[in-house]
């Protein structure tokens, strides 16, 4: 599957609720899946492979491989933020610092359609929040003062001219 880059409209779309849950949705999860690892990801929401609708992978690093959550939303989350450096796959070259919450609580179906309730906590809050901003049109860079975008979109659309990553080494955040 192609990865949307910035810029790509379908980026900033507000995905679509998923309604059925068939082998259909389970082999778009695990295509998802495999996008996400042949580019280092750790994590992949489904607009951004061109498809406006509310399904996102991660991999949250405790050995249990990818996962899947369908209709995600947040619906509790820490007061406090805390900072650290973020990527994402359809911006590639660019890293920054932005906040998140410490933890968050979210509610989800799996690919069966089964509801869960779940808590997550500094990374795997992040890399959620940050797959669950995907689906609402949002984008990391869209937490970084307005200068700090114009100078990276500037700096992206210049390593994008020049057709290739001007800083190719992809970190465990690109999400
Ligand atoms: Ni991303």
């Amino acid at each position: 599957m192609r990865i949307r880059l910035l810029g790509d409209p379908v980026l900033r779309m507000k995905a679509k609720d998923v309604e059925v849950f068939d082998d259909g949705l389970k082999k778009l999860a695990s295509d998802l899946a495999e996008t996400m690892y042949m580019n280092d990801g750790v994590g992949l929401a489904a607009p951004q492979v061109g498809l406006s609708i509310k399904l996102v992978v991660v991999d949250l690093n405790d050995g249990s491989g990818w996962r899947a959550f369908v209709n995600p939303k947040v619906v509790d989350r820490s007061k406090e933020n805390y900072m650290d450096v973020e990527g994402c796959l359809s911006i590639p070259g660019i890293f920054e610092e932005v906040p998140r919450p410490i933890w968050i609580v979210v509610e989800y179906l799996d690919l069966d359609g089964g509801l869960h309730t779940e808590k997550f906590e500094y990374q795997n809050a992040r890399v959620l929040s940050h797959e669950i901003d995907h689906l609402h049109g949002k984008l990391f860079i869209d937490y970084l003062g307005l200068a700090k975008r114009r100078l990276i979109l500037h700096r992206f659309m210049k390593m994008r001219r020049r057709g290739g990553s001007e800083n190719a080494n992809r970190i465990s955040g690109n999400a």
